[in-house]
């Protein structure tokens, strides 16, 4: 089960701590069901508002972020997160950029730390 750390610079004393249901939630839906008060609108890949960042926390050897969605990629390119050339080194690399969208990712069995 995966633990995901919630935290942000404006509220410094509330990290919050939360344990994903299942493996098809998303990290906004966690947010919400936690009053973790992720900024969002659309829900659906296209704004960018819910923009987060994620490190993995775990002491597993194996990374298991999921990869990029199409909507993530684009999105995330327009906000400047990420370049296309870092895009093609995660898929060399096997491995999702920190940046994501939290409407976006879904939870995997990986402890988290998500900043918003
Ligand atoms: Fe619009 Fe996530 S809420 S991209």
């Amino acid at each position: 089960m995966a633990l995901v750390t919630f935290t942000s610079p404006e509220y410094r004393d509330k990290t919050v701590y939360a344990v994903a249901g299942s493996h098809t939630q998303t990290v906004l839906k966690l947010a919400l069901e936690n009053k973790i008060p992720i900024n969002f609108e659309c829900e659906d890949g296209e704004c960018g508002t819910c923009v987060v960042k994620v490190s993995s926390i775990d002491n597993k050897l194996q990374r298991m972020g999921g990869p990029l969605t199409e909507k993530e990629k684009s999105v995330l390119k327009q906000l400047g997160k990420i370049t296309q050339a870092e895009l093609e080194q995660m898929i060399v690399d096997d491995l999702p950029s920190e940046w994501r969208l939290a409407c976006q990712m879904i939870v995997r069995d990986e402890d988290i730390r998500v900043e918003y």
